[in-house]
Formats: structure tokens, C-alpha cells, sequence
């Protein structure tokens, strides 16, 4: 894909580890438009569903595949033929397809299907190749990687690479680890596997102590090149990593993470709200980078300094994620620059003293009201009459 060594790719699960989010299904139809506008945004792969999961899931990965031009799409599959084999017949359609295949290896994973430790690496053995008899581009996933003994962990890892594995993740399924732990996790496997530096390690975090992006950037720092995330941070319990906070902390600060993605960051405001839409979960107001109120100032002391300069209190341009502007929210913390500069922007260019009284009429009402609307101060300005 690229030979730059601090290229981080990004693989979107927003349609598979996303949609697994309880009640967060989606329409074939609404995935589809989510994969295209992920494919025209610059996701490096998409992951597009659990094609054995159902028939729906199998159909919308294959149309996925179908339509798009530019992402490598990827299909889930559990350690068996039979789930490698229909995750493949729904990727095939794909120019650049991949497989994605798993087994939860940490003790309590193995216990699961009440597997040995031997009897579970020959599984691995057996179905990473069965993967890659079918597919050039093959990721393993050790689920539970987080939990797993290191011993074990870089057997199954050297296991899976001999078998033919190009991409290998590092789950850390039940969002467990802390971000010096993730990078030393990462740095270990670089250092100590065999054969770690033919394939990429990928980092896929979730988000139970809200350590999700932290830890994923973490692991980057240590050598990981691939991130796993989705959009608005959509995934079971409290989500998986948030693409919009991992790109925008790696172009914010680039100065200290000198990482690139191919990401479009214009793009993501827009693909944030269709994926609250077609999803149902609403993003939280204070959410980073696509939260209403992440690009909104309402206190005077703010909203004077964004006037001045909107560095004073804003590290991203609101254009940089696909925003016209920023928010000045007018309410009772509003100060007397920010309804001036407000009412210039409505048409109303107004003397200190007809501003003082203004002023006075605008808190009264903002204390009567949590947000001062443009039709309010407007109707403010008709009620003061001519003169005004
Ligand atoms: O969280 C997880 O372990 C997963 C795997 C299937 C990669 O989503
Ligand atoms: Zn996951």
C-alpha cells in the first residue's frame, strides 16, 4: 500500500465490531452509503460485516465489494473452514479483498471452545493457511490479546505468520489495557516474534475504561501501522476507538506523533452524523472533534478570545473535520462582544449605548432561556424598535 515507515493505515469496523453494538443495526441499503462515503474518505480498509453471520450481513459485504473503488474490504471469520470459506465468497467481489480471521487465545477465551493450548495452535496453523490458500491478504487476530500469556501469544503469532498472515492484530477485546502497556505489548511482539517485521501489527482497542485512544495511539508509538477503529467510536458496550480522535490527534499533533493516515479529515462531520442517523445512537454533546458542542463557546471570556483569535481557545479549524464554523452560543455566559459581533452578523451594527441596553434585555432572557437563537435576538431587536 505505501512504503512510508510512519504511514498509519486505517481499517474502519464501523459496519461489523460497530453494527455489533445492541441495537445499532443498520440497513443493507444504510451500510452500503456508509461504506461509500468511508471508501471516498480515504479509509484504508473497510471491514465490512461477519459474512457467515447471516444472510444480510453475507449480502451487504458482498455489494460492499462490489461497489467500492479505492478500501480493501475485509470479512470476519471464526477459526473454521466453513466461515473462512463464506467470508471469502463474499469478498472475492472485491479488487483488493482481505480476510480477517480469529480465535480468543487469553485462558479464558481458550476455554471456550475447550481448546489445549497445542490443540488451538494447530487450529490456527490449519485455518490461517486454509485463509491464505484463498486470499493474497490475510489478517489473524489472537481475541484477547491483552489477557493472553506474552509466551503463548508469540507462538501463535509466529504460527500464523509462517501460515501466510500479512496482517496481524492485537485485540484488546474487553478495552483492559493502559497506554504504556499497550506500547510495550506491541514493542515486545515487534522484537521477540520471528518474522514480525514481514507483516504489519495492527492495534484494535475498546473502550471499557475510555482508554480506547490513547492506548491505540500507544501502540502506534511502538510500531503498530495499523489502527482499528469507527466512526464516532460505535461498538458493543463502551465502543471501540474513535477514527475521528485518532486521525485528528495525529495531525493536531504531528509535532510529537509524526504519523499520516490517508484520511480526508473534511470528510468526517459528515460521516459522523449518517452514522448517528442510520445507526440510532446519538453522538454526546461534549464528544471529541464531532460533539455539537466540541466546535461551540459560550462563555464571554471564550467567546471574546475567539474573537480576537480562535487559537486562544480551538487547536482544530472547524473546517479541518468538515465544519463551516464555529458556534458562538449565545446564552446567559455570553459577553457583551460576542452579541455584538452576533447582531453585526444579523444586520444590527449598534452604538455602545444602544449595545448596553440590548445587552441588559439578552441576559434577561437567557436567564429565562438555556439558548439565545438568532430569531430571539432578532425579535429582541424589533421589540427595542427603530431606534436601535
Ligand atoms: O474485540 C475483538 O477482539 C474483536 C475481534 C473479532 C478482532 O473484535
Ligand atoms: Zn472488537
Amino acid at each position: 500500500m505505501t512504503n512510508d515507515k510512519n504511514r498509519v493505515l486505517i481499517f474502519d469496523t464501523t459496519l461489523r465490531d460497530g453494527e455489533q453494538s445492541p441495537g445499532a443495526t443498520m440497513t443493507h441499503d444504510e451500510k452500503l452509503e456508509i461504506a461509500q462515503l468511508l471508501d471516498e474518505m480515504g479509509v484504508d480498509i473497510i471491514e465490512a460485516g461477519f459474512p457467515i453471520a447471516s444472510e444480510g450481513d453475507f449480502e451487504a459485504v458482498r455489494d460492499i465489494a462490489e461497489v467500492t473503488q479505492n478500501a480493501v474490504i475485509c470479512g470476519l471469520a471464526r477459526a473454521n473452514f466453513k466461515d473462512i470459506d463464506r467470508c471469502w465468497e463474499a469478498v472475492r467481489y472485491s479488487e483488493r479483498p482481505r480476510i480477517h480471521t480469529f480465535i480468543g487465545t487469553s485462558p479464558l477465551h481458550r476455554a471456550i471452545p475447550d481448546l489445549s493450548m497445542d490443540e488451538m495452535a494447530d487450529r490456527i496453523h490449519e485455518t490461517v493457511t486454509h485463509a491464505r490458500n484463498l486470499c493474497d491478504n490475510v489478517q489473524w487476530s489472537p481475541m484477547d490479546a491483552t489477557r493472553t500469556e506474552f509466551d503463548y501469544l508469540c507462538r501463535v503469532i509466529e504460527i500464523a505468520i509462517k501460515a501466510g498472515a500479512t496482517t496481524i492484530n492485537i485485540p484488546d477485546t474487553v478495552g483492559y489495557t493502559a497506554p504504556r502497556e499497550s506500547a510495550d505489548l506491541i514493542r515486545r511482539l515487534i522484537e521477540t516474534v520471528p518474522g514480525a517485521d514481514e507483516i504489519i501489527f495492527a492495534t484494535h482497542c475498546h473502550n471499557d475504561l475510555g482508554m480506547a485512544t490513547a492506548n491505540s495511539l500507544a501502540a502506534v508509538e511502538a510500531g503498530a501501522r495499523q489502527i482499528e477503529c469507527t466512526i464516532n467510536g460505535l461498538g458493543e458496550r463502551a465502543g471501540n476507538t474513535a477514527l475521528e480522535e485518532v486521525v485528528m490527534a495525529m495531525k493536531v499533533r504531528h509535532d510529537i506523533m509524526p504519523y499520516t493516515t490517508g484520511v480526508d479529515t473534511k470528510k468526517i462531520m459528515n460521516i459522523s452524523r449518517r452514522v448517528a442517523d442510520v445507526s440510532g445512537f446519538q453522538v454526546q454533546f461534549n464528544k471529541a472533534v464531532v460533539g455539537k458542542n466540541a466546535f461551540a463557546h459560550e462563555s464571554g471570556i471564550h467567546q471574546d478570545g475567539m474573537l480576537k483569535n480562535p487559537q486562544n481557545f480551538e487547536i482544530m479549524r472547524p473546517e479541518d473535520v468538515g465544519l463551516s464554523a464555529t458556534n458562538l452560543v449565545m446564552g446567559k455566559h455570553s459577553g457583551r462582544a460576542a452579541l455584538r459581533a452576533k447582531l453585526h452578523d444579523l444586520g444590527y451594527d449598534l452604538g455602545d449605548n444602544q449595545l448596553k441596553d440590548v445587552f441588559v434585555r439578552f441576559k434577561a432572557l437567557a436567564d429565562r432561556k438555556k439558548e439565545v437563537y438568532d430569531d430571539d435576538l432578532i425579535a429582541l431587536m424589533r421589540e427595542a424598535g427603530p431606534e436601535t
